[in-house]
């Protein structure tokens, strides 16, 4: 981790949503769902098989999710300790999972013949959690998106000729039509998750050696489509995917994808609002085969390790195409859940601390209540050395069960000027240990 004091002495860049909930929450539900739950080998699909409209018509002509009941999604994530939510309204395949009135590639005319959006929100704001919505720029079924790089028909003989009669503008026009028919239906939306863009660069060649075409603000309209958000929405929150890198009103926070940043993200000399979107197992759709799921500690882990940095988890879930979590995801789900009751003092409201923590922890750290929250990530042999305390520290007891863990000033055996905690031989029976440190102001 980064150096802490350089990085806290930095400004925070301003958002011109409303951020204030979204850094209290800090840990949050993806929901990735489509027809891609039932190939069930990546929301990638249609693109890695190269396949075409027709080809991936199977899939709208069989989605049928019986078993979709949103009030078990959302009592799985408020379980989890999840304050929000953050579901695919369109994902890159272009299938709508609302009742749009701008296209009939939707979920009212599969089978299943109902809107899933609607009490999807109503159950998740039942319980306290607020809404997102994920909504793809990419869209690899509208006939007037033109075949690009990253287009399912990129290799197919004739795409020049299929571009030939793409109007981009059309589908510009649907894309701002869609956005402002869901800020329209949902007026407490709290932020949209715009994904992605990839700008042609200029001299760069695709393999058949021509110009590697690919979409940015200008192909999405970006400046007007945040003009039309702000408009309807002053409070909603963006995030920095459409490709205005250099405007401020055109992103909210950032969203590295997949990887925990090394400290707390910056832009020229400010420190932003950050959001690690995270898998289970690695793809976001749900993937039957895939076997690399990670534990409930290496997942509490990356929870920590971001609110540490002073970042928000947004942690994925693919449902089923019978519309339901796997036990892979109840389990994970369940596991956190059993960990943040005891724990999420340490999560919520949390940033991250001005100390520099010891070997093998994580410091978050509330300033609202002054506390600080020590994760024992490898429990040492009775003591645990802290730096930089000995002015501010007033009490300390486990956060699973507030039994005290005693402290003297000074190294017990050996020198040592900072604080020494007496911890107990064996290691509390929770996932990751947490000591609550209530310190006097500064
Ligand atoms: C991406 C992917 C994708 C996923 C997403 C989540 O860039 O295209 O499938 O929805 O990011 O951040």
């Amino acid at each position: 981790m980064k150096d802490v004091g350089s990085v806290l002495d930095l400004p925070l860049r301003p958002t011109t949503g409303d951020s204030s909930w979204f850094t209290e929450a800090r840990f949050g539900m993806f929901i990735h769902w489509g027809l891609y739950a039932l190939p069930a080998r990546h929301e990638w699909v249609k693109h890695y098989e190269r396949l075409s409209n027709d080809d991936y018509q199977k899939y709208f002509e069989h989605f049928d999710p019986d078993l979709y009941n949103p009030e078990i999604w959302a009592d799985a994530a408020a379980e989890a300790g999840m304050k929000y939510f953050v579901i695919t309204t369109k994902h890159h395949d272009g299938f709508c999972l609302w009742d749009t009135e701008l296209t009939d590639y939707k979920i009212t005319n599969t089978p299943y013949g109902k809107d899933a959006i609607a009490p999807m929100v109503r159950a998740f704001e039942s319980r306290g959690l607020e809404t997102g919505f994920y909504h793809s720029l990419i869209d690899w079924h509208h006939p007037h998106f033109r075949v690009d790089e990253m287009h399912p028909l990129r290799d197919h003989p004739d795409r020049k000729k299929l571009n030939e009669s793409r109007i981009p503008a059309r589908y510009t026009e649907y894309l701002h039509g869609q956005v402002r028919e869901l800020l329209t239906r949902y007026p407490k939306l709290r932020l949209i998750f715009f994904d992605f863009s990839y700008p042609s660069t200029p001299g760069k060649l695709n393999a058949q050696g021509e110009p590697w075409e690919g979409k940015g603000h200008l192909d999405w309209g970006s400046e007007e489509l945040v003009r039309m958000i702000r408009q309807l929405n002053p409070q909603i929150l963006l995030d920095d995917r459409l490709d205005l890198p250099g405007q401020a009103d055109a992103w909210d926070y950032m969203t590295p994808e997949q990887y925990q940043p090394d400290g707390w993200k910056t832009v020229e000399g400010q420190r932003v609002v950050w959001e690690a979107c995270q898998t289970f197992s690695g793809s976001w759709g749900y993937y039957r085969d895939e076997e690399t799921w990670k534990s409930v500690k290496q997942l509490l882990l990356m929870l920590i390790d971001t609110v540490a940095k002073g970042g928000n988890l947004l942690l994925n879930v693919g449902p089923t195409g019978r519309g339901e979590f796997d036990e892979r995801a109840l389990d994970r789900l369940k596991g956190m859940g059993e960990w943040m009751k005891r724990h999420n003092r340490s999560i919520y409201g949390c940033t991250m601390a001005p100390f520099e923590a010891p070997q093998d922890c994580r410091y978050t750290y509330n300033p609202k209540t002054n506390r600080l929250y020590l994760h024992v990530l490898s429990w040492p042999t009775g003591a645990l050395r802290l730096q930089g305390l000995n002015d501010r520290f007033e009490y300390a007891q486990l956060l699973n069960d507030a039994s005290e863990v005693r402290f003297v000033v000074g190294g017990e055996h050996e020198e040592f000027t900072g604080i020494t905690l007496k911890l107990p031989v064996k290691s509390p029976n929770v996932s990751i240990p947490v000591i609550e440190i209530y310190l006097k102001p500064a």
